[in-house]
């Protein structure tokens, strides 16, 4: 991403901030794992959106109109111990020459600096609840200025959320930002065909996440967005299984759920098939409902539809289809009316997708569901999940998970699949698989 585009988007949050105001925001922290050591580190998206640093121990000021810069990072000063155990790392003249802060102030030194900084600002924004230590340091400074008030300095009178200004923002995809994203549904698309090529009975579930790796890793994605989810038979009715560790069955389907990032962007692909290669008659036929709720819901996408519509379709289509197949028998409006598909549908048709898997952006707008609108990315991800336990329905079915789940650009006209490139109709999916 070109420094130009962090560049735009601080002008743009500066300019909603507004003059005589101030916003903070903080790098994400390090995790340890275990002992001394630390979790790979992952760039609070909020702040990377802004600035486009990637380092922990920084925060990010702006301050519209200040006359020494209104763009100010604190961070941590260069050291060469540091460079020498860990690599390089930007120091405060990297943050202005690099990173195009106008001013780089030692990270150590954010209680000394930045209580001048606030004063006789109206709003502070920031994330609030985010970093447990800034909201502490925050109401101290605030507190402390409202005992100097008879020296005549003012201290804020507001915290707003940041976020809600960021996260309106992050909703509506740049060209450059929809680059990552299909590059990051490309590569992930690889990876499930890799995983859809190399399974066979008897191989473990963790081998196939292995492969997956494999695929993003090799093509440059070094991370994965989530935990890939590789559940093969019951497992797939575990909706945020994690665990991998089971051996692939003969008659087993396998549900993956797995996307990589690609500098901060997610792709969130599922596909569900059958380690035997050859779905079976039960499977054939909930899988081809799940895929008709897909294809048709994807197909509604186009700017101006209400996003809950295009739900609330998902659950209609599966209600019929599964008052046909004989998992639900009654009136359809009834069923509907008590959430009897919930049993076998219970989550929704998809969320935002973008630097987060599930991304920022609200839902509803003054209590209406929101329309779809161009540069808007969404997952369509409808699944059906018999319990292995269910015991309302014929044997054939139970212990059967299956989830289709693509991620959609809204164009100007309708809609674009990123994730296009891995097959998901029955057929293609039996050729594939018969192609080793
Ligand atoms: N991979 C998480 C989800 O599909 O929502
Ligand atoms: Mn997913
Ligand atoms: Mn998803």
């Amino acid at each position: 991403m070109q420094q130009l585009e962090f560049e735009q988007r601080r002008k743009n949050v500066m300019a909603q901030i507004g003059q005589g105001n101030i916003g903070l925001i903080p790098s994400a922290p390090e995790r340890i794992r275990n002992r001394d050591i630390d979790y790979p580190f992952r760039q609070d998206s909020d702040f990377y959106y802004l600035t486009g640093f990637n380092e922990s121990g920084a925060l990010a000021v702006f301050i519209p109109g200040r006359e020494q810069g209104q763009y100010i990072l604190f961070c941590r000063e260069f050291d060469e111990k540091k460079k020498l155990w860990e690599g390089a790392h930007s120091g405060l003249e990297g943050a202005t020459t690099h990173y195009g802060a106008d001013d780089s102030f030692p990270i150590d030194d954010l209680t000394d600096i930045l209580p001048g900084m606030i004063e006789n600002k109206g709003k502070v924004y920031y994330p609030m609840g985010r970093d447990s230590e800034l909201d502490h340091h925050l109401l101290e400074w605030i507190n402390h200025l409202k005992m100097q008030s008879r020296t005549g300095i003012n201290a804020p009178s507001e915290l707003v959320s940041l976020e809600h200004i960021l996260h309106e923002m992050r909703l509506f995809k740049s060209a450059a930002e929809l680059k990552l994203m299909r590059k990051a549904a490309q590569i992930s698309a690889k990876a499930h065909i890799r995983a859809m090529k190399c399974c066979k009975v008897g191989m473990y579930e963790y081998q196939i996440e292995a492969e997956i790796i494999h695929e993003l890793m090799s093509n440059g994605l070094r991370a994965v967005a989530y935990p890939s989810i590789v559940a093969s038979g019951k497992n797939a009715c575990i909706l945020h299984y994690v665990n991998n560790d089971s051996k692939l069955g003969k008659n087993d389907l396998l549900l993956i759920d797995a996307g990589g990032e690609c500098e901060h962007y997610a792709a969130d692909i599922t596909r569900t098939f059958p380690v035997s290669g050859k779905f079976s008659p039960a499977q054939k036929q909930l899988y081809q409902l799940v895929l008709e709720v897909q294809l048709a819901t994807i197909e509604m996408i186009k700017p101006g539809i209400a996003w809950n519509d295009i739900h609330q379709r998902s659950i209609r289509m599966m209600t019929i289809g599964l008052v046909k197949l004989g998992l639900l028998t009654g009136s359809i409006d009834k069923l509907i009316k008590d959430e009897k598909y919930k049993k076998f549908y219970m989550h929704r048709l998809g969320h935002w997708l973008g630097m987060d898997v599930h991304d920022v952006g609200d839902y509803k707008v003054e209590e209406e569901w929101r329309v779809l609108e161009p540069g808007m990315v969404v997952t369509v991800e409808p699944g059906l999940y018999v319990q292995p336990d269910c015991d309302t329905v014929a044997a054939k079915w139970r212990g059967i998970g299956i989830r289709i789940e693509d991620d959609i650009l809204v164009t100007k006209k309708g809609y674009e699949v990123l994730s296009a490139d891995v097959p998901k109709t029955i057929v293609e999916i039996e050729r594939i698989m018969q192609e080793n």
